[in-house]
């Protein structure tokens, strides 16, 4: 068959189910290309078992690229805002150098015990600093001798992504990379009907990015896969 027949077959699969499709390669990609991980699988396990559903956290892709982007841009100290179970922390902290840091923040206590433990158990070398709160309070309270981080991800409650780049810029360093998560919302971030208080503030959130006078480079990437159609935005801090 030509590779475009086999493209029409693979649409005709997805206008059947592009959910059930776009989640086959997801798995596929996962079974071809990303290690088995004790630590990482026990995490995801405990979550459920908890009773939490799968699709709060990234995807092992999603870990895959976090991972490889501190990698690439040499990041040791990363600030995470967001925490959930802690699973896209443990990517991270699973590829940082033994001497890494992660400052993750968490607002919600359940979460916030639900990575607690998950981080006991992991027992990786690098110190993972997990703190309860609002990201506005806890990063104020942060002392002022506070190094800048490498690496930021933000992943907490979208409403509130224009005044995360803010604060995150007072904590950047020339050349600091952030990744904000969830920024797509399956297309309803450009949907003018949709006036949710998420989608409001995703639109602030591209409005502030664009021509900001200290971000040098900004993108947004959508993706579909097991977590349905969605994407992030990538930007680096200027020199
Ligand atoms: C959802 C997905 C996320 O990655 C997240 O951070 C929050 C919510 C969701 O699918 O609802
Ligand atoms: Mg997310």
């Amino acid at each position: 068959m030509s590779a475009d027949g086999e493209l029409a077959v693979a649409s005709a699969v997805a206008d059947i189910d592009p959910q059930a499709h776009w989640t086959r390669m997801d798995d596929y990609i996962e079974e071809q290309l990303i290690p088995a991980d004790a630590v990482l699988q026990a995490t995801l396990d405990y979550t459920t078992a908890q009773g939490y559903p799968d699709h709060l956290h990234v995807a092992a892709n999603q870990g895959m690229l976090l991972a490889m982007l501190i990698r690439i841009s040499g990041s040791k100290r990363v600030l995470e805002l967001g925490t959930f179970a802690g699973y896209s922390t443990l990517w991270m902290a699973r590829y940082l150098p033994e001497d890494g840091y992660i400052l993750t923040i968490e607002g919600r206590e359940p979460h916030f015990a639900l990575a607690q433990a998950n981080f006991t158990r992991s027992q990786l070398p690098v110190s993972i600093d997990l703190r309860l709160g609002k990201v506005a309070d806890v990063i104020s309270d942060l002392p002022p001798e506070t190094a800048p981080f490498d690496f930021i991800f933000i992943d907490a409650d979208k409403q509130q992504y224009a005044h995360y780049l803010e604060l995150c810029l007072q904590r950047a360093r020339p050349g600091t990379l952030m990744l904000f998560d969830n920024v797509i919302r399956a297309g309803e971030v450009a949907n003018p009907d949709n006036q949710r208080i998420m989608m409001q503030g995703l639109r602030q959130f591209f409005e502030r990015l664009h021509q900001h006078p200290r971000i040098e480079l900004s993108t947004a990437l959508q993706t579909v896969g097991c977590k349905g159609h969605d994407g992030f935005a990538l930007l680096r801090v200027k020199d």
